[in-house]
């Protein structure tokens, strides 16, 4: 059948994102024909394509249009005014899941636990919890940990007026402001929509961390890119932070975080996949951060080595989510 691979226009610049061709190697080994439509600025162009290519199936890669990722949920919701099949989840899960903001109070309302709170929208205090330092501040509808720097921990009143400042200022966006959860840091993939399944548990490692600085999966840690944060030595976060099967994890506490992986995943109305970020603290309390729909499918990064742990191998996962997305539309 015709699937059509609908991407950021950011992937496809050179060096083009690994997972264009490995989805696409895929789709073809399959006996499908693959075309790549980019989410480009001009709107139209990206509806006469789709249109032209009138596929089966859209493999819905596209995180952001025109670079801006709070636009996401708006080419799913371009796809179903189209009236597109598409893999991934519906604009109301993208929308949902892409605000911080709205996340927590989702997850609140559902008694799935996540820091404490506050958060400033349209330069006004829209909920304050009962917060304690350190806290961490945030963009809430940035991704990639975009905004995210070793500043955005704040210990004291002075360093968090300093840091809302400076994040106002660069992206005049609303202000997510939570409680710092010192602990282990995990990530849960879920795959499925009538019974998802979560996969096995993947840790981000910081032990390697610079012991001077909050264990944060900040720009600098993810992507090896010093960013607005990498003063001193850079490249320090990021070879301080590496993806492990952790292998000292109490079976039950593993098996528990997969249960509030599929209880947030099922709380946004996700669909077909999606990763869970959690912290755990030492008494085992578990906090949901964030959750990610349509996640990373490259081959190395973890979502990918956390299905094939679970024997579902790059190319099998793929198929998989087709076929996940494909059984909705038949039900
Ligand atoms: N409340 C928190 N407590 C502890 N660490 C946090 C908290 N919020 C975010 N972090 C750290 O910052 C990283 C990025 O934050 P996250 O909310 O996942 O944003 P992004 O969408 O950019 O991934 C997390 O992976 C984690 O390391
Ligand atoms: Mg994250």
């Amino acid at each position: 059948m015709k699937v059509v691979l609908l991407h950021g226009a950011d992937a496809s610049e050179p060096p083009e994102d690994p997972v264009l061709g490995q989805i696409e190697d895929t789709l073809r080994g399959l006996g499908h024909e693959t075309t790549r439509v980019p989410v480009a600025g001009d709107v139209q162009a990206v509806f006469q394509s789709l249109v032209a290519a009138a596929p089966a199936i859209v493999f819905n890669l596209a995180e952001s249009f025109d670079g801006k990722s709070a636009l996401e949920s708006n080419v799913a919701a371009l796809l179903n005014l189209i009236g597109l099949r598409y893999t991934g989840s519906s604009p109301a899960g993208l929308l949902m899941a892409g605000d911080k903001s709205l996340t927590k109070q989702v997850l609140s309302f559902q008694k799935i636990l996540t820091p404490q709170f506050a958060s400033v929208f349209r330069g006004a205090l829209d909920h304050v919890g009962d917060l304690t330092f350190p806290l961490i501040v945030k963009p809430p509808q940035e991704d990639a940990s975009l905004g995210i720097t070793s500043k955005s921990v704040v210990r004291d009143i002075k360093e968090l007026f300093g840091t809302m400042d400076s994040l106002q200022r660069e992206f005049q966006s609303p202000i997510l402001v939570e409680e710092f959860v010192e602990g282990r840091e995990y990530y849960v993939g879920v795959l499925g929509n009538v019974n998802p399944q979560a996969l096995p548990v993947i840790e981000l490692d910081f032990s390697a961390f610079p012991a001077d600085r909050p264990k944060v999966a900040s720009y600098e840690a993810k992507w090896g890119d010093g960013g607005t944060g990498g003063e001193g030595e850079t490249g320090a976060e990021f070879a301080g932070t590496k993806s492990i099967f952790p292998t000292d994890l109490d079976p039950a506490l593993g098996k528990r975080m997969q249960e509030v992986a599929v209880s947030a995943f099922n709380a946004l109305r996700l669909r077909d996949y999606g990763r869970v970020d959690l912290r755990v603290t030492p008494d085992e309390r578990i906090y949901v951060i964030e959750v990610n729909p349509n996640c990373y499918l490259e081959q190395t990064g973890e979502f990918a080595r956390a299905a094939a742990e679970s024997g579902l191998a790059h190319g099998q996962l793929v198929a998989r989510i087709l076929e996940l997305a494909q059984a909705r539309y038949s039900r």
